[in-house]
């Protein structure tokens, strides 16, 4: 192996007429960087922390990321999805960066962001919808416009939010006020938005889908509300219509799963919110047995 090399040995093979090569997308050993969470997850360091652990495969490890300088142009889509066994192994900090330096797919090339994901990431409820809009790619947050406004007034109506949590609520001595909402995770199949929000395409969900994952294992949610068929598509593998798989408890990887109506279908047919509000009945009904009549927050009170 070349990179454990010291100048004496360096030197030897230099005499030898042995060329020493590095690898295109590493340099020579430096110092260890910082840790991810002391260098922030967009660092340069943490880019190379994590590219280094497999960078071709993870997508991210294009020379442009790592090497080049900042004013580079972005590098092109790599023609493949982030390595599974990478992806598995990293935390919060590092799953946010190598999702912001992906280049997996065709998308990457009009974003304005990627969109990670936003909520409690200790939630017992994790939503997930379809892919980020215009709003999403603006602001970097899932569900941010008029669809978003729709699930926000939703949440609330059974006592969630996406801003409540241990790190948001107010609380007292630590202990979170018998009235706060709970908090619940937001994500997305895909974490860039298609070109005039058409649908994900079958190459693009298979590519984010090790993101995703790995951010419901983080998670360990509860329940996952599954909204729309993108979503359902993902959770459970299946392309039967909402209308067959709502009313009844799914499963992903043994957590029970809810199916109901995308927000955005729901603005365009009104009457078809009963349903959904019924379909949040089952999840806090489903989340309510589950926990032995344990649940956080006023979430807890919304089921009668
Ligand atoms: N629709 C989605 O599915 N996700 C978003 O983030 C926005 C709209």
């Amino acid at each position: 192996m070349t990179v454990g090399l010291d100048d004496r040995q360096r030197a030897m093979l230099a005499e030898m007429g042995v060329r020493i090569w590095w690898p295109a997308q590493t340099s020579p050993p430096q110092e260890a960087p910082a840790t991810i969470a002391e260098a922030g997850p967009n660092s340069p360091e943490t880019i190379k922390k994590i590219a280094k652990k497999d960078p071709v495969a993870l997508g991210i490890g294009r020379k442009s990321l790592i090497s080049a300088p900042a004013d580079a142009p972005p590098a092109p889509a790599a023609p493949m999805g982030p390595d599974v066994g990478v992806v598995n192994g990293l935390d919060w900090p590092e799953l946010e960066t190598a999702v912001a330096a992906c280049r997996a797919c065709g998308l990457c090339e009009r974003r304005r962001q990627t969109v990670f994901g936003v909520g409690d990431r200790q939630a017992d409820w994790m939503v997930i919808g379809e892919a980020p809009g215009e709003q999403e790619d603006l602001r970097g947050e899932p569900f941010v416009g008029p669809a978003g406004q729709l699930l926000d007034n939703m949440l609330r109506a059974v006592g969630l939010s996406r801003t409540a949590g241990p790190a948001d609520a107010p609380s007292a001595g630590g202990v979170a006020p018998p009235l706060s909402p709970a908090g619940v995770y937001i994500a997305n199949v895909l974490k860039c938005r298609p070109p005039g929000n058409r649908n994900p395409q079958p190459d693009e969900m298979a590519h984010c889908a090790p993101y995703l994952r790995r951010q419901i294992a983080l998670v360990q949610p509860r329940l996952i509300l599954a909204m729309g068929r993108f979503a359902v598509q993902f959770l459970l593998d299946s392309t039967e219509p909402i209308g067959r798989l709502r009313g009844q408890v799914h499963r992903y990887e043994g957590i029970p799963v809810v199916v109901t109506y995308h927000p955005a279908y729901l603005l365009r047919n009104l009457p078809d919110k009963a349903k959904a509000w019924a379909d949040l009945r089952l999840a806090l009904k489903t989340l309510r047995e589950a926990s032995g009549g344990r649940m956080a927050g006023q979430a807890a009170r919304s089921v009668s």
